[in-house]
C-alpha cells in the first residue's frame, strides 16, 4: 500500500515541534454507519481503514508514539455481535498491515488486558508485536481491552504487595513508582501523551490513560472516526502547536 501524505505536511506545520506522543480516541464509528443506515460494525470496518491512514501520517510526520484507543474494559456491554466483530478485527487489520508497517519501520506495542481477549485475537496482537519488534521508528500503541481505572487497581494492589513483602519502603513511593506500575511503562519519559485527540463530538475520556494526561492538550473535533483524514490530523496537530503548554509553570515564550 502506497501512502502519499507528504502534501499534508505543509508550510503551517512546524516540523520542530511534533507531539512526540500523540493519543487518539477514535470514535463515532456507530453513529457513522446509523447515519449511512448500515449496521454499526460498517462503521469499524471503515475505522480500520482510517486507522491504516493515521498510522502513516502520523509516522511520516515524526511521531514517535500513536497510542490508538481501540477497545475499553467498558466495551464488553456491547451486543455480542459487535464484540465478537470488534474482536476479529485485528486478525484482519493485521493481515493486510504489517507489511507496510515494516516497511516504514514502525513497531506495533499493546496496553491492555490483552490475556482477557479471544485467543485469536490474542495471537493476531501478539503476532504483530513479535513481528515488528526489530523496527525503530513510530510506535504503534493500541489500547485494547484497556481501562485506565484497572489499571491504577492492578498497579496499587503490585505496589500494596511490594509493600507487604518489604522489597519497597513505604516512604520511598513516589510519582516514579506509580508510573513504573502502569502498562506505558516501556515508553519511560514518552508515557505522557503530549496531545490527546477525540473524534466525533464527545468531550469526555472514557477511562483512557487518566494518570497519563495529567498535562496533555486536549483536543476535540466533531468528525466521526471512519471520516477522519490525514489533512485533518495534520490541522489538528497544527492546533496543538499553536497551544501553551506551562506545565503550572510560566510560558516561556511570554516574557512579561
Ligand atoms: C468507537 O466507535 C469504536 C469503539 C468504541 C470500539 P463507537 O462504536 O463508540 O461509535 P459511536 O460512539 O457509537 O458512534
Ligand atoms: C471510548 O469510546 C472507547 C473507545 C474509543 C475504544 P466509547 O464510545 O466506548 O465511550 P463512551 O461510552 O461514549 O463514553
Ligand atoms: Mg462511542
Amino acid at each position: 500500500m502506497v501512502f502519499n501524505t507528504k502534501k499534508i505536511v505543509t508550510d503551517q506545520l512546524d516540523k520542530t515541534n511534533v507531539p512526540e506522543h500523540v493519543a487518539i480516541i477514535m470514535d463515532g464509528n456507530g453513529r457513522w454507519a446509523k447515519r449511512r443506515h448500515l449496521p454499526r460494525i460498517a462503521g469499524h470496518k471503515k475505522g480500520m481503514d482510517t486507522v491504516k491512514t493515521i498510522t502513516m501520517a502520523a509516522s511520516e510526520m515524526g511521531v514517535k508514539v500513536l497510542t490508538l484507543y481501540a477497545f475499553s474494559t467498558e466495551n464488553w456491554k456491547r451486543p455480542t455481535d459487535e464484540v465478537n466483530y470488534l474482536m476479529s478485527l485485528p486478525t484482519t487489520f493485521f493481515s493486510s498491515f504489517v507489511p507496510d508497517l515494516i516497511e516504514n519501520n514502525v513497531s506495533v506495542k499493546v496496553i491492555g488486558y490483552v490475556d482477557q481477549l479471544p485467543a485469536a485475537t490474542q495471537k493476531a496482537v501478539n503476532d504483530a508485536v513479535e513481528q515488528t519488534k526489530d523496527c525503530t521508528g513510530m510506535i504503534l500503541n493500541f489500547a485494547l481491552n484497556y481501562g485506565s481505572r484497572a489499571e491504577i487497581t492492578t498497579a496499587v494492589k503490585e505496589i500494596a504487595q511490594e509493600a507487604a513483602e518489604g522489597t519497597l519502603d513505604v516512604n520511598q513511593i513516589n510519582e516514579q513508582t506509580i508510573d513504573q506500575h502502569l502498562m506505558t511503562k516501556f515508553l519511560g519519559n514518552l508515557a505522557a501523551p503530549d496531545v490527546l485527540i477525540r473524534s466525533s463530538g464527545e468531550e469526555r475520556i472514557s477511562n483512557f490513560l487518566l494518570w497519563q494526561i495529567a498535562y496533555s492538550e486536549l483536543i476535540f473535533t466533531d468528525t466521526y472516526w471512519p471520516d477522519f483524514t490525514a489533512e485533518l490530523f495534520a490541522s489538528l496537530i497544527i492546533e496543538y502547536q499553536g497551544r501553551h503548554r506551562r506545565f503550572g509553570g510560566l510560558d516561556p515564550d511570554k516574557k512579561e
